[in-house]
Parts: C-alpha cells; structure tokens; sequence
C-alpha cells in the first residue's frame, strides 16, 4: 500500500505535501516523490529512499507551485528504483499521477497505448493511468470526461489523483482510501487523514466509485456515471494531529509505553456498541472471527474467551483465506472483523463475503472514520489513538482489552481487574534492562521458537509475529502441548525459546516443556513471575490474576523485539518491506 496526496490552494504546495507524506510514511516507505505545477509547467522529484532521506538529497520542498501532487510507494509492481517511484508523468509530461492499489489490467491496456506509439519508462502498473488520461484527455479536452472515461477502463483497486499542466486536479476512488481535506481557499486530497490534519480537521470520506474535480477554488464530486454528489464533511478528532515520538526514539517504544493509559481507554468511545455485540453474541448461532496479522491473532483470544467463560463456540478464519471457503460463512451469522487500521483489503474483502450472506457485522476497528466502520453494522472502538510503528503494539493490548469487556457482559465468571492490568505493564515498562541483555543475547539467533499454553499460545503466536516484524528473526509460536510432535526436532544450542510461563494452571506443563527442551541444550527466556533454575533468561512479570497475565506477558516481548531491532540495526518504526495495513491484496 501506498499514500498518496495532493492540494491546491494559496500557498506553496510542496513543504504541504513533504510534510504530509512524512506523516503518511507507514503506508509505505520504498520511494517518495512530489510534482507541482506552475506557471503551467509541471515539474517533478523522486528517489528510493525515505522522504528525510530523498527531501535531502533532490529538495523536494524547493519544488515551485501552489499546487502539487505526491506519494511514499510500497513496491507491488516493478523494482524499488528511482524510474518506478512515483509520481510518473504522461508521455507528453502535461500530465502526472500518482496511485495507491493495484491495476490488474494493466498489462492490456499497455499493449494497447503502445501501438498508438507511447513509451514506459517503468514497471510499474500505474504508469499506465497517466498515458491512459493523456489519450483520453487528448480526445475530449476535458477533464471530467477524462476521468469518466479512464475509470471505466482500469480494473483493479485503486484510487490515484491527477495533476493536470493547467493546474485542475482530479483523484478518483475504487476501493483504496481517498479523502479530502476542505480548508481556508485550499483543498488537500489524501489516502489518509494524517496528510492534512495539520493544516485542517474538515474531511470528506470519497465514497467508493466516485471521483473529485478541483481547479482552483473549484471542487465537485461525482459518481462515475458523472452525477453530482453532494459532500458530507466531517470533522475528524484531533487525536489523530498527535502523530509525534515526543522524547522516544521511536514511535514503536513510545506506543509499547503508552499501554498503561491506553488500557483504560479501549471501548470507552463506544461503550453502547460493547452492550449490543454482547448481545447480538448471546443470541446469535453461529459467529465467525477474521483478521490479519496481529488482529487475527486478536481473534485467537477471542475464540479461547468466548468459549471457555461465555460457553459460545466461534470460528477464527484468516481474513485473506474466507475467499477460498465462503461457503464457511452460514448466512445470518456474526462476523467479528478485528483490524487497527479498518483499510485492510483481505478484511474488507472478508466482510464483503459475509455481507454477501446476510451476515451481522461487528467491527472492533481503531479508526472509526475507516472503511472497515461504514461497512460494519456495530463498530467498536480501540481508542488508543494513532498507532504509527507498523509492527502493531497498543492496539493489540486494546483489542485484547475490549474482547475482555465484550465477555465480561456475557459472563459474570470472568474476574478482570483494568487497574492491575495497568500497573502490571507499569512495572514491566519501569524495568528495560534484563530485556536490553537478552536482547544483546539473541541479534546474531536465527531461529526462536515461543512456547505456550491455553491462552497464552495465541500470545505465543503474536510474540513470534513480534519477533519476526520487528527483527527479521525466524520465529515461531508453539502450542506447549505440541512439543514433542515435532518442535522438540529442532531444539539444539543454536537456538532461542521464550517460555510463556505465568503461575497459572498451564504453569506445571510448561515448566515441564521448559525442561525438556532445555535437555536438548537450547538456550531458555522464561517469562514468569515466578524464576525457574530451567530458565537461562528469567523475564519477570508481576504476580497477579489469571486474565491479567496475557496482557502483561506481552509488553516483554514487545519491548524485547524492539531492543533487538536496534542490536541489528533494523528501523523499528519501518520494517523492510512492510507496511502499517495493506489495502492491496
Ligand atoms: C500489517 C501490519 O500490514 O497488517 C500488522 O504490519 C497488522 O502490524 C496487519 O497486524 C493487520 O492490520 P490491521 O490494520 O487490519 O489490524
């Protein structure tokens, strides 16, 4: 996934749009590039790199204008390199786009503008839609006809934005977020509303399947078909200004240390709609879980929750794997769609199926103004403000959190207590350094392997995610159980194994395993509020109630993944070849 931007108004447009794409950064950092018009001329910069590092070295804030366009590209189609960085002009360089999604047609139509005569410079599928509105801009001389027509042409998911030699801009949205920022006598065109909600907190949601014509002062939205739509501004809450690392080196240690506030503050935007899914849950047959990445493990909680203290049995199906089954989906049914970000494409794509089968949509999402939240029948908050580090952290405790509180309706069994939860990952966030040493331990390991029972094997699973995200480190969770059906193969002094191993009823089992493997010489991490001579690395957690430890467990391994990241020099903030939710599929 990539961001794109755009504006038009009465100040110079490229330190808009620099600054906005430094914000947008972790929908994709391969490349940057910004292109402005003046004085009829369009004139454009790019390079691979980070926007720091390319705004350095080509000054892409020098750039003339009052209007521009840019974009931060994740690689999908075409080598990260300096032709395939975006924004890409039109053979006759009157025209530059930029785009976020994929053109699954593009092979053709290139085909096509290549025998009347045009060149590509790049891999890139996007390349496409500038030569593709050249042609068609050519013919009709008109730039609401141009979009018409081109949109009418490109298969895919996509939304781009257009700047024209004239000045007009246009963006048009089939699937991929676009929103429009309204200010005073300037308007902004964004993937997200991180591009402009320094500069204006007046949003317009693009509903899919139309396009936005601005030139000038100018702006009209229409469908594809060419009807005028009228626009819905929203006011969008300034928390989502507050994208800065403050005194933290990194957004990923800031929002690790930040869980102990975030914890009180999941659900608590949506209270109602906590109430109503408990509802829905008691009274609903059957009740499927999707997500991706960390959230689908979310769902893994979920799924262990619900049965073990609210007797409902679930499904948990990965979101990008429903397609292959969806008859899986009994119609009328529950889907419990999990996702930080609201703009995963396998998550839409999942609900779309299940919409499809008259299914119930309950959406725990922490952008309400997402995609994810317009299509979802009850949305749930997380609350914990913007998550930046792609690796996801905060959002998963507070995913946890409201899963607690959706049972704690539905079961007067469950004993949560929110006040130790947050004072246990208080006390993990005052103590780095045992976790600094393991991790000191652990850069040069190239398998680690993360153990757990009950509930803690999807912790494990999560951890392992960590652990891969953030260090490059090949790891994987393990069921305790599991052990010896397989695992215990690969256990030899080469190795690392995070034992998740609080004092609760999974506690003698796990030490057991501890035992085993460290039979086999493997080096031991326990994670425990209680030390164990198994351990070589002893993580200690506080002693506390059962369902506290979950969540607190977690924060360690958060904090040792980061640790690592800096050992091995990797950037925890923006994990090679990653991105914060990926929009394409
Ligand atoms: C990945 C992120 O792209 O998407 C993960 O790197 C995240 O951290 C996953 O868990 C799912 O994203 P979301 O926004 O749907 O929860």
């Amino acid at each position: 996934m990539c961001s794109i931007i755009g504006y038009s108004g009465d100040d110079t447009a490229a330190p808009i749009i620099v600054k906005g794409l430094r914000r947008m950064e972790y929908r994709g950092y391969d490349s940057v590039g910004v292109a402005t018009e003046s004085n009829n001329q369009i004139e454009l910069k790019k390079g691979v790199g980070k926007v720091e590092e390319v705004n350095t070295k080509v000054h892409l804030e020098k750039l003339p204008g009052k209007i521009g366009i840019g974009h931060t590209r994740w690689a999908t189609h075409g080598k990260v390199t300096d032709s395939n960085a975006h924004p890409h002009p039109s053979n006759s360089g009157k025209i530059a786009i930029v785009h976020n999604g994929i053109i699954e047609n593009f092979d053709e139509l290139k085909n096509e503008l290549q025998k009347d005569g045009y060149k590509f410079k790049s891999e890139t599928d996007s390349e496409v839609i500038a030569n593709l509105l050249q042609k068609n801009f050519e013919i009709s001389n008109n730039v609401k006809d141009t979009m018409m027509k081109t949109v009418t042409q490109l298969k895919g998911h996509y939304s781009f934005i257009v700047m024209f030699e004239n000045g007009q801009l246009a963006a048009a949205r089939f699937h991929e977020p676009l929103i429009v920022g309204v200010g005073d006598n300037n308007y902004f065109l964004s993937s997200d509303v991180l591009g402009f909600i320094e500069q204006t907190d007046n949003a317009i949601y693009i509903d899919n399947g139309n396009f936005v014509l601005i030139d000038q002062n100018k702006f009209q939205i229409l469908d594809f078909d060419g009807n005028e739509i009228k626009p819905q501004i929203t006011k969008v809450s300034k928390e989502f200004a507050d994208v800065y690392k403050g005194d933290y080196a990194h957004f990923t240690l800031k929002e690790i240390s930040e869980q102990a506030e975030t914890v009180f503050s999941a659900g608590e935007n949506t209270k109602k709609a906590i109430k109503e899914s408990a509802d829905y849950l008691k009274h609903s047959k059957n009740v499927f879980l999707t997500g991706s990445g960390t959230s689908y493990n979310a769902t893994l909680i979920a799924k262990y929750l619900l049965s073990k203290y609210a007797k409902i049995k679930t499904e948990s199906i990965i979101a990008s794997e429903l397609q292959f089954s969806p008859e899986s989906i009994e119609p009328n049914s529950i889907l419990i769609a999990i996702s930080q970000s609201g703009e995963s494409a396998d998550v839409l794509e999942a609900v779309d199926i299940a919409k499809q089968n008259d299914c119930k949509i309950i959406s725990i999402i922490n952008s309400l103004t997402s995609s994810l939240a317009r299509e979802s029948d009850i949305v749930i908050g997380m609350n914990c403000g913007p998550e930046i580090g792609v690796a996801a952290t905060k959002s998963f405790t507070s995913q946890m959190i409201i899963l607690y509180k959706i049972v704690q309706e539905l079961s007067k069994d469950i004993e949560i207590d929110f006040e130790e939860i947050s004072s246990s990952i208080s006390q993990i966030l005052e103590e780095h350094n045992m976790i600094k040493k393991i991790a000191s331990e652990i850069k040069e390991i190239s398998d680690i392997y993360v153990l757990g029972r009950g509930i803690h094997y999807p912790i494990a699973i999560e951890s392992a995610l960590k652990i891969k995200e953030l260090t490059y480190i090949h790891a994987e969770g393990i069921a305790g159980g599991e052990l010896k059906h397989g695992p215990l193969a690969l256990m030899d002094s080469n190795v690392f194994v995070i034992i998740i191993n609080p004092e609760d009823s999974t506690y003698q089992d796990t030490l057991t395993s501890a035992r085993e493997i460290k039979a086999r010489g493997a080096r031991i991490i326990g994670i425990s509020n209680k030390n164990s001579d198994a351990y070589d690395f002893w993580i200690k957690i506080p002693k506390t109630k059962e369902l506290t430890y979950p969540i607190s467990e977690t924060i360690p391994i958060q904090l040792l993944s980061y640790y690592a990241a800096l050992e091995k020099d990797t950037d925890p903030d923006y994990p090679r070849n990653l991105a914060k939710s990926v929009t394409v599929k």
